[in-house]
């Protein structure tokens, strides 16, 4: 994808420089803005041009991406002073991380000062920004993100439209963190315990990598389960899954390791077995996590 407009990046932390840098290699003519101003210098020195204030970047094109921390941190540079005013007509693509009450909020905002607004969750790492291994999620306007594909077509691979309603790319960017929040603190966990038998855990990564195709299906069908209410048919039972969990429990306290993790999770399951859903599949543990007193 070869970019020919005008477009301005307010964020220069590690995700918003890879977007800019992305957007210069693609050919787009790039204004960018950051509260660190000699974070610009690599990016100037590749062509971008360096806007002395937020209003002054966003003036610059018809379509700004902000990157920063977060949609506080947004809304603060957003209504600094004489920024309300260009707003008017152009876009604004927020791919920064927030809740879905902070993107409906922004979103009001913007569109009261007569501006458009697309809402976008990066997954990605950095480096990864401008190839076929990114993916973004964006949501708002179709005809605003339709008119803006491209330029999100610049920054990765798979883009995903999920609709209309402004807080969807943060409520399923929300989603996603809880499913790696997961994944992170369970892999310290395995990484603790194989420390604590002598293994080494770069070699327990490697083999984790080696369960990326189990659980690329595994998500794809805890997905079709709960939306279709099909938990009666297992491969796997919360009885078969609940006994592992208990022999981790065991293991992480017979070893003298953090046990917090195994706790909770042999505790939901246990609840499960109790409240009567041994013979089920897996996912149906999410029939305790509804109940808020779980
Ligand atoms: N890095 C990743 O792997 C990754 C992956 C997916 C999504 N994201 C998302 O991308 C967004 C940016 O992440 P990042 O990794 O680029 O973070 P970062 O390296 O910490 O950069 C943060 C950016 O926010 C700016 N900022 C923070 N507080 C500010 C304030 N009070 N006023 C003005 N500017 C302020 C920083 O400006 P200064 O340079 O002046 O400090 C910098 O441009 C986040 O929402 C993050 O969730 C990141």
């Amino acid at each position: 994808m070869t970019g020919t407009g005008k477009i301005t990046v307010i964020g220069l932390g590690a995700m918003g420089a890879a977007i800019a840098g992305a957007l210069l290699a693609k050919g787009f003519h790039v204004t960018v803005w950051n509260r660190t101003p000699e974070k610009a210098a690599l990016l100037v020195q590749r062509g971008a041009v360096l806007a002395s204030e937020p209003a002054a970047a966003i003036v610059a094109s018809p379509v700004t991406i902000v990157c920063v921390s977060d949609y506080d941190t947004a809304t603060k540079i957003l209504d600094m002073t004489g920024v309300p005013a260009t707003l008017k007509g152009r876009t604004l693509i927020l791919l920064s991380a927030g809740t879905p009450n902070d993107a409906r909020s922004l979103d009001a905002w913007v569109h009261a000062e007569e501006g458009h607004c697309l809402h976008g969750g990066i997954a990605a790492w950095p480096r990864q920004i401008g190839t076929a291994e990114a993916m973004i999620t964006a949501s708002g306007d179709k005809a605003v993100f339709d008119q803006q594909r491209s330029v999100l077509e610049a920054l990765a691979g798979t883009v995903h439209f999920a609709g209309e309603g402004p807080g969807t790319a943060a409520t399923l960017t929300t989603a996603a963190m809880a499913y790696l929040a997961g994944n992170w603190i369970g892999f310290c966990y395995g990484a603790l315990i194989c420390e604590k038998e002598g293994l080494k855990v770069d070699e327990f990564g490697q083999l984790m990598e080696g369960f990326t195709p189990m659980l690329a299906a595994e998500v794809r069908h805890m997905g079709e389960v709960i939306q279709h209410n099909r938990f009666s048919d297992p491969e796997s039972t919360i009885n078969t899954t609940g006994l592992d969990l208990r022999l981790l429990l065991q293991h992480t306290r017979e070893a003298g390791l953090h046990t917090a993790l195994p706790e909770l999770a042999a505790d939901i399951f246990n609840k499960a077995i109790a409240a009567g859903y041994g013979k089920e599949e897996h996912a149906a543990i999410i029939k305790i996590l509804r109940k808020q007193d779980s």
